[in-house]
């Protein structure tokens, strides 16, 4: 997913601009570039590929003096990673970014090159500035000109155009994010597609929905105006007071934002249990303790389906409620068979992964009640949902998800808690409380002796594939354990159920596999012969067991000493952090770009 920034007011707009992108980093990093007018009225189009240092580099350590730019960060969808294909896209006196895809950019191009445009770059993004060119070559003004290009472009995306004659930026955006921000006492005004660029330089956020046409401009009065495609003023949006805090964007003492956000997971796991039990959230679970779900059906994609899996198994022990869980990239081609009687489940950390939101617009256009378990407040899957749980994980700036991941299974077990009706129960509310704060302090115990795991890592980081392997609550935890390691140690990981070795996988063990194994209360005799299976083809197993489990440590090369004792089906959240460090240290042993791993972006709005 790109990152998009724009900057009209009172300061140096590049530096704001750049500031901003540096935020946004972790969500595309192939390329950099802003456009920005100067005092003396001149467009300028600076753009770099790679990551935003090489731009800084090439603008200089004495930025040009300007009140208006517009950057970007690219996470390339269409056209190699390149100059030519960078954003921002200029022409004339216009210049524009986008996010997301067009999927009809061919169809226009043909019309636009038989007009005489011709292309530079090979993006879908310069079909759309190839329409603003021949519109205003036609007559039309630079707003018309936006509405009437706007209109022609099909897909998923935002676009952000900068106009040198009328000194304006005019935002729109269809199924990605877009948010424009204003501090009101120094009339600044910008425009993003991440809240998080515009921390501590705003104080007022605004949501459009899609299809409002946002106009940024430096004049006193009217600084931010919305309209519709008629030109008509718009009402269609949400406005928030800024709530991110700007030390999020920091690192602090920690050498990643990913140990970071591993160390925010107690903290956060106490601030959640405060917010929604007798504090301010407790309305939303009020709000969904009316759905009476026959059925839930889950969707998500990635980590979060993940969270999704080990939010079926609580909700599913806990209440006896049917719960299927469905990938955000498969189920809409499943032509799926919904009933009147199901509830669906969004889980997302960004609220902006096309394959969830696409779920989710199928549910809804059947009349299904939607709910989301989602990071970002303002968010399209936030904005778009009947109910809305929020996880409170903070800015999650570590392309691999960790915080956001517990928070979701956290939530997750707050919704099930009041579907099983125990929210005004005292009693009930106290043990869980008592247990989340269990989780947490287990979890504190864990990092304190991280040393353990990563010496374990440094022993095993070089080797030719792992398994990760659990069963029953632990599954999705081998699964997510996995994916972890891939994303940011760009090794061959695979989690498996340990009962499905034996048919087939086994056959990949030897004395260069490496397996964790969770080796938890739930079904330990069957996880135990399984990795018997595996220590007897010569695998190399680092258990994650219980620091008591003298069988489990009888047969692994390497232990990592768990409690499972009082967490009950909180245990699998708690093994997951185990997974977090393993990866993170193997990844830091291997030398990798833990922060931002390559090929990925942190929210995947485009299918
Ligand atoms: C997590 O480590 C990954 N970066 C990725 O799988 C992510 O969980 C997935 O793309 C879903 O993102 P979302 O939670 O923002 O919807």
């Amino acid at each position: 997913m790109c990152g998009i920034v724009g900057h009209i007011g009172s300061m140096n707009s590049i530096q704001v601009v750049l500031q901003g992108l540096s935020k946004l980093e972790y969500r595309g990093y192939d390329s950099a570039g802003v456009s920005y007018i100067d005092h003396s009225g001149n467009l300028f189009n600076q753009k770099k590929e790679g990551k935003l240092v090489n731009l800084e580099k090439l603008l200089g350590k004495d930025l040009p003096q300007t009140n208006i730019c517009i950057g970007h960060t690219r996470w390339a969808t269409h056209g190699e990673v390149n100059d030519v294909n960078s954003h921002p896209h200029s022409f004339g006196s216009i210049s524009l970014v986008h996010n997301g895809i067009i999927e009809n950019a061919n169809e226009i191009k043909k019309e636009l090159r038989e007009k005489g445009y011709e292309f530079k770059s090979q993006t879908d993004t310069e079909s759309f500035l190839g329409l603003m060119i021949i519109n205003m070559k036609e007559g039309l003004s630079f707003s018309d000109a936006v509405r009437a290009s706007f209109k022609r472009v099909k897909g998923h995306s935002a676009f952000v155009v900068l106009c040198k004659e009328t000194k304006e930026i005019i935002a729109v955006k269809r199924g990605a994010p877009l948010v424009c921000g204003m501090h009101e006492t120094d009339s600044n005004v910008m425009v993003s597609s991440d809240p998080y660029a515009l921390v501590g330089l705003v104080d007022k956020l605004y949501f459009p929905e899609d299809e409002v046409f946002c106009t940024l401009s430096g004049a006193q009065t009217n600084l931010i105006t919305f309209a519709e495609f008629d030109g008509t003023p718009s009402k269609r949006y949400l406005s928030t007071k800024q709530n991110l805090s700007a030390d999020a964007s920091e690192k602090g003492d920690f050498e990643h934002f990913m140990l970071k956000e591993i160390h925010e997971q107690p903290g956060l796991i106490r601030a959640l249990t405060q917010y929604y039990i007798g504090g301010d959230g407790e309305a939303s679970l009020e709000d969904v303790s009316s759905i009476k779900p026959e059925r839930l059906i889950l969707s998500a994609c990635g980590t979060a389906a993940y969270a999704a899996y080990c939010a079926r198994d609580i909700i599913e022990n806990e209440n006896r409620i049917p719960c299927v869980v469905e990938l955000g990239s498969e189920f809409r081609y499943r032509d799926p068979i919904l009933s009147k009687g199901d509830v669906a489940l969004f889980i997302s950390q960004s609220g902006e992964t096309a394959d969830t939101l696409a779920s989710q617009g199928l549910c809804k256009q059947k009349g299904i009640k939607t709910v989301s378990i989602v990071n970002v407040m303002g968010s399209t899957l936030y904005r778009d949902c009947d109910h809305n749980l929020l996880i409170r994980a903070g800015v999650e700036i570590g392309v691999a998800s960790t915080k956001a991941f517990t928070q979701q299974v956290l939530t997750s077990k707050l919704l099930s808690f009041t579907l099983k009706g125990h929210l005004k129960n005292a009693q009930e509310r106290k043990a869980l409380i008592d247990r989340f704060d269990l989780l947490a302090s287990r979890i504190e115990s864990l990092l304190q002796n991280q040393d353990v795991i990563k010496k374990i890592a440094e022993e095993i980081y070089n080797y030719k594939g792992y398994f990760y392997t659990g069963r029953g609550t632990y599954y999705p935890i081998a699964l997510e354990g996995a994916l972890k390691l891939k994303e940011i140690a760009y090794v061959h990981a695979e989690g498996y159920a340990a009962g499905e070795l034996k048919h087939g996988p086994i056959a990949l063990i030897d004395e260069n596999m490496v397996n964790i194994a969770i080796i938890g209360p739930e079904l330990h005799e069957k996880v135990l012969s399984n990795a018997e299976e595996i220590k007897s083809r010569k695998g190399i197993i680092v258990a994650l067991a219980d620091v008591n489990d003298e069988e489990a440590k009888g047969m692994c090369r390497y232990h990592v000493p768990l409690k499972f004792d009082g967490l009950g089906d909180l245990s699998p959240i708690y093994v997951n952090v185990a997974n977090q460090l393993l990866a993170y240290y193997m990844a830091k042993f291997k030398g990798t770009d833990i922060d931002k791993p390559r090929n990925l972006a942190k929210s995947v709005t485009v299918e």
